[in-house]
């Protein structure tokens, strides 16, 4: 065990992951969520292949669904990190350990962070299927990257301004790849269980247009360590209640993997034009 703090935790393991890669500077990072593994497959040319959790401070994924695997990928001429999983907090993970992989990459360089997930959608008019572009959050994860002791000099204060969270510029990049996405609000909710449909009746009062189980902790983190944000969720099914069918996480898994050419192709797009 160590005690480094989180970040000087995080710059060791961006050492590690240099010299694992032999590439010593990354551009964009990519975190993909349940299911979504597939589509980092055809993106660019990879350049290494890391098994996550031989780096510090990466547990192994737990979710089905998730790699455990980091890829360095070239995409027109931009190193791409990519992580096949990400740590949830429902799966008993502290809140540092989940933001873990948004403070390596932006330690070995990246700027932009595109955080994908798997999500149950309140708005009707979605199919499953659909990609959403994230415009903004609710934390209601009852927890923050920013709780604990003060960012260690060097880093930014701890109140960090979050009202931009998801870049307006690469949110117009991403409907320049494809003008048909619709936007959503994205709830990130501890999870472990699927909602009641109560509660999403609750989230849909609040302004939710989606709900899921990760991503919101990593965009704080992100935004504190300045770097831009895009977020896009997969629809994977209609949120509790909203229709006939009761919710099964291979169900998720499927609709995920079904949409991964199309997937494939959009963050391709953005890559290439970032
Ligand atoms: N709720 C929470 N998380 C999810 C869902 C959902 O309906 N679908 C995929 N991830």
């Amino acid at each position: 065990m160590t005690n480094l703090d989180p970040y000087s935790l995080a710059e060791q393991a961006s050492n590690e992951l240099a010299k694992e890669t032999g590439v010593v500077n990354h551009d964009v990072a990519l975190v993909l969520g349940s299911g979504w593994a597939s589509a980092s497959d055809e993106i660019g040319v990879i350049s290494a292949e890391v098994e996550m959790a031989k780096l510090t401070g990466f547990p192994a994924p737990t979710v089905l669904g998730h790699r455990n695997l980091i890829r360095s990928i070239k995409v027109g001429g931009k190193n791409v990190l990519v992580f096949g999983g990400r740590a949830h907090l429902y799966e008993g993970h502290s809140v540092d350990t989940v933001v873990h992989g948004v403070r390596v990459a932006v330690s070995a360089g990246c700027r932009s962070i595109i955080l994908t997930n798997a999500a149950g959608g309140l708005n009707p008019d979605w199919s499953v299927g659909q990609p959403v572009i994230i415009s903004d959050q609710l934390n209601l994860m009852g927890n923050s990257p920013m709780v604990g002791p003060p960012p260690p000099e060097g880093k930014a204060i701890r109140f960090v301004d979050l009202t931009e969270a998801y870049s307006l510029r690469l949110r117009q990049l991403a409907k320049e790849v494809d003008p048909t996405l619709p936007d959503g609000i994205y709830a990130g909710l501890l999870g472990g269980a699927f909602e009641t449909p109560a509660e999403i009746r609750m989230f849909a009062k609040m302004g939710a247009d989606l709900v899921g189980m990760s991503t919101v902790l990593e965009t704080i983190a992100a935004r504190h360590l300045g770097v831009d944000v895009l977020g896009i969720s997969l629809v994977t099914n209609q949120a509790a209640g909203m229709s006939e069918e009761n919710l099964d996480h291979e169900d998720v898994l499927a609709a995920a993997e079904d949409a991964g050419p199309r997937m494939m192709s959009l963050l391709a797009g953005i890559l290439e034009r970032l």
